[in-house]
């Protein structure tokens, strides 16, 4: 049964809607809904709404606004910061677009996918393939994650450093406004000034300002040439420079550039079946370079000699195995994607997805990581990611002899603590996981002033009755 008493008559016009396999009221099958990846939450909610189109989700929008019901809206329900959870107090409804899951269009010529929000991103990017196409949005939930949920996150993952953030491969959105309105902004141009750019405003909204329902997507060329290298580096300046050094190369062969940290690879070899470590010798540092070209000659084998060379006779890089076949290439990206997985396995976690000018990430994970030590003695560092574009995951997990709700109980201090680094170093405290319900406490800190008024404006004027997504993003 739901948890709080709808308004009068709402389930009934829900119900006459959606039909039965669009809402979902009975307890055990709303449970998958109540709670976040991480276990962070635990929510509640009067149902969730499963519309199979636009015209039933501004349906939704209107009954649930003139009942005053707050929304949540949720796609695949993989956020890091519990953005797709509800409140504890069962008022709201979840409206989740997992039947709006239709591919509407593709044009290899145009070279843009128009997909439905419930899209899964692995479906999205086989679709591409399939008309000789690349989607290049991956990241590890991509089996599960959403396109209304990247765009909604403005989610990141390995390839932002060669293609951009979810924003970047965006050119036009549908979107249901919190009056119910329907906007159809489903343009595919690269080019259209026509005032102020409104697509943007809800990529990184966090569902807070309106419900996308489709979206235009950008697609590019199908790299044909791919090479993976996984290195043992001798400390965090010598993977900045192994960096550097492909960039200098050649800057467009570099598709991931992905920074591990010792223990982080110890984790994935002990709890992921499968997971070995591909090098002779464990190493406090590692790094997974990617490089792939649109050109089928392009000499990828070549490249990575010529680069890895130089890095060795400087000391740089310890040991390092070129992939060589798809499996191979595949087995080594699995060390780097099972990270968050081999992490929860491990204990408990605190998450800090902070980004830093990619010249400081060095300093970032050193004087993070003894930050946190000397809070809690025996706490683990497990710096990992996105090293190329700047963002590092600055993961600590519990010490192995601490009580895993004691470590939690801490999570506060641990993340001041890392934001403390991060600030020095003209960072983030969010760089591609979003604010969600996790961080809406460090807004006023770091965005207060002219930048959060603005935001709160904006929120006012589209969304008056907040019933969009409350207690996300805004303090
Ligand atoms: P949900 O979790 O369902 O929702 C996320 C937010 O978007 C919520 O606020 C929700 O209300 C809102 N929302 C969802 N759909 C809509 C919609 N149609 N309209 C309006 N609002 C909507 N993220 C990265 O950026 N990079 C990574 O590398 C990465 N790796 C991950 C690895 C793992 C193992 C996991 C579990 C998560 C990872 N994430 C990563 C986080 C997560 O996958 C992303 O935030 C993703 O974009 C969320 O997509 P989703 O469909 O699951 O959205
Ligand atoms: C990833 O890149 O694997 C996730 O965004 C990081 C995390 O789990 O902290
Ligand atoms: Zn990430």
């Amino acid at each position: 049964m739901p948890d709080a008493l709808p308004p009068d008559g709402l389930l009934a016009d829900l119900s006459a809607l959606l039909g039965p396999a669009g809402l979902l009221t009975d307890a055990a099958d709303i449970a998958p809904a109540l709670s976040d990846w991480r276990g962070l939450y635990q929510g509640r909610a009067m149902a969730v709404l499963r519309p199979a189109s636009t015209d039933q989700v501004a349906a939704c929008v209107k009954l649930c606004v003139a009942a005053g019901v707050p929304i949540v809206p949720q796609g695949g329900n993989t956020s890091m910061v519990g953005g797709a959870t509800p409140s504890e107090d069962g008022r709201a409804v979840i409206l989740s677009l997992a039947r709006m899951n239709r591919i509407r269009a593709l044009d290899p010529v145009d070279m843009t996918m128009t997909a439905e929000a419930g899209v899964v991103l692995k479906i999205a990017q086989d679709a591409a393939a399939d008309c000789g196409c690349l989607f290049p949005l991956s990241l590890g939930a991509e089996g599960t994650a959403t396109i209304g949920g990247v765009l909604s996150t403005n989610a990141g993952g390995n390839t932002t450093v060669r293609y951009g953030n979810a924003r970047d491969l965006m050119l036009g959105l549908e979107v249901v406004l919190p009056d119910g309105q329907v906007w159809n902004g489903l343009r595919r141009l690269r080019k259209d000034n026509t005032g102020y750019a409104l697509r943007h405003l809800f990529v990184g909204a966090e569902g807070t300002l309106g419900i996308v329902t489709a979206a235009t997507l950008r697609m590019f060329a199908r790299p044909r040439a791919n090479e993976v290298l996984f290195c043992s580096v001798r400390d965090e300046d010598a993977a900045l420079s192994v960096f550097r050094r492909f960039r200098e190369t050649d800057e467009t062969a570099i598709r991931a550039f992905e920074y591990m940290s010792g223990v982080g690879v110890d984790f994935a070899v002990k709890h992921i079946p499968g997971v070995t470590l591909p090098v002779a010798e464990r190493a406090d540092h590692y790094i997974l370079v990617d490089l792939a070209s649109t050109r089928a000659d392009a000499d990828l084998q070549g490249l990575a000699e010529q680069v890895l060379g130089a890095a060795m006779e400087e000391g740089e890089v310890i040991d390092a195995v070129v992939g060589g076949s798809e499996a191979k290439r595949t087995a080594i990206w699995r060390i780097r994607e099972e990270h968050p997985e081999a992490q929860r396995k491990e204990g408990a976690s605190v998450k800090n997805d902070v980004s830093v000018p990619v010249s400081k990430v060095p300093e970032l994970i050193r004087r993070a990581s003894a930050a946190c030590v000397a809070l809690i003695p025996g706490t683990r560092p497990v710096p990992f990611g996105h090293m190329g574009d700047g963002n590092i995951h600055m993961n600590l997990e519990q010490p192995v002899d601490m009580d895993p709700a004691a470590f939690l109980a801490r999570s506060h201090d641990i993340m001041d603590t890392v934001n403390e680094v991060v600030r020095e170093l003209d960072g983030s405290f969010s760089a591609e996981h979003g604010i969600g319900r996790l961080k809406t406490d460090m807004m006023e800190s770091w965005r207060g002033g002219a930048e959060l008024s603005t935001m709160q404006r904006i929120k006012s004027a589209l969304d008056p009755a907040g019933l969009m997504n409350p207690g996300k993003v805004l303090p």
